[in-house]
């Protein structure tokens, strides 16, 4: 028999949200008349809107002629996209070479560690999106706890909770190669202020490290204060590369539509370009995003699109604000929900996984526990906001009654 990947080997347990479904259908099983409502996985539930959905529906309809049919396109994304993205977006601070068009943040997440050294030391806030710490491991990044200097092996772990308003204490670490940063962030819901990001981009450029910006929130921003992209902040050309994604701005969870930004400034300590290392690991491992939704996303970047892209997260963040009002209404410390689609709320003394279990059982809610985002997430529930407005106006009455 073949010998198993021993990186494999090394994950701490299942993934969280298919753990969360297996506790879902065990339950199910034995209630089979519950009137489930999951405010659990961050999946966008509000129909993709008309003017997107007919760019979707000419796209596909076109493969189906001979003008309208394309094959493989570029690994990169459509010119066009990426050009749109770079004004739309970015306002043409980001130059259109710099952007690759992907199937997602989450994929583009996994790859990009390929591009660092197997010694390579991790970062991530603690909570953090699972994605960023198993993906670090399956490549290799080791394990073994050290209590003492909170480091897991080769991944450094930065508390990030209301004590701290939600931003580590960076003067604190250790020298480290590469930091997830999360901003409006998984699972919390917290946003970094300006000043925090240049903290950020500061401590990257003194200690030569490297930035993964995860911006896969950044619509959901309503403060204008608060940096959209790492890029708006002095020198993160230099050592930021940041990821982002349709699928929340506009439905696309089930399209498939990311990209990510690198820098044409972004260096390896040798001097290569980390952007040709990129184009490289593209060019070998994927084919180019689906040519169907990379229409839509076009659709979605024209001022109709972008317009009801706005809609979409006003209806998803006016279910955040009743969520964190009842939560705060019950007597409980609820974080986020103001420019992110995430309430972060404090069980008090009950357990994560056990504040699960009572809403499952009793609410029959799903929520996630937060311990399942990282050791700081002990006692805390994540709320997602991404549920239909009826089935959040249900949820609360139920929070009512059986959150106590
Ligand atoms: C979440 O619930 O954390 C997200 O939906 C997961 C994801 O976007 O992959």
């Amino acid at each position: 028999m073949v010998k198993r990947n021993q990186d494999m080997a090394k994950l701490q347990a299942g993934y969280l949200f298919p753990e969360i479904n297996r506790r879902k259908k065990e339950f199910l099983e034995k209630n089979p008349d519950a009137k489930i409502i999951s405010l659990g996985i961050g999946n966008t539930t509000k129909p993709v809107t008309p003017h997107i959905d007919k760019a979707l529906s000419n796209a596909a309809a076109g493969l189906g002629t001979k003008k309208g049919y394309s094959g493989y396109g570029n690994e990169q994304g459509l010119t066009e996209l990426r050009e749109k993205i770079a004004f739309k977006i970015y306002n043409g601070t980001v130059s259109r070479d710099e952007i690759f068009v992907s199937d997602g943040a989450k994929p583009d997440i996994g790859r990009l560690q390929l591009l660092f050294g197997n010694d390579a030391v991790i970062a991530v806030q603690d909570p953090a999106y699972p994605v960023y710490i198993d993906s670090s491991v399956m490549y290799g990044k080791t394990e073994n706890y050290n209590e003492k200097t909170n480091t897991f092996g080769s991944i450094v772990y930065l508390p990030c909770t209301p004590e701290n308003n939600f931003f580590p204490d960076l003067s604190k670490i250790r020298k480290v190669d590469v930091i997830f940063f999360c901003s409006p962030n998984n699972p919390t819901g917290a946003v970094a202020t300006r000043e925090q990001l240049q903290q950020l981009v500061d401590y990257a450029r003194k200690n030569k490290s490297i930035i993964i910006f995860d911006a896969a929130y950044s619509e959901y921003i309503q403060d204008s204060n608060i940096p959209k992209s790492i890029y708006e902040i002095d020198g993160a050309k230099e050592v930021a590369i940041e990821v982002n994604s349709f699928s929340k701005s506009v439905g696309f969870a089930g399209v498939r539509l990311g990209w990510t930004v690198v820098p044409n400034e972004l260096k390896f300590d040798n001097g290569i370009q980390v952007r040709q290392d990129w184009d490289r690991v593209l060019t070998t491992l994927f084919n180019g995003a689906s040519n169907i939704s990379q229409k839509g996303a076009l659709a979605a970047l024209d001022n109709r699109g972008l317009k009801e892209m706005e809609e979409t997260v006003s209806y998803y963040m006016e279910n955040a604000k009743i969520i964190k009002a009842t939560l705060q209404e019950l007597g409980y410390e609820a974080y986020g929900g103001d420019n992110a689609p995430y309430i972060w709320a404090r069980m008090k003394t009950t357990k994560s996984w056990e504040a699960f279990d009572q809403l499952l059982q009793e609410a029959n809610i799903i929520t996630t526990p937060g311990i399942g985002f990282g050791q700081s997430g002990e006692y805390f529930l994540r709320f997602s906001a991404f549920g239909h407005s009826e089935d959040i106006k249900e949820a609360i009455q139920r929070l009512k009654v059986h959150l106590k």
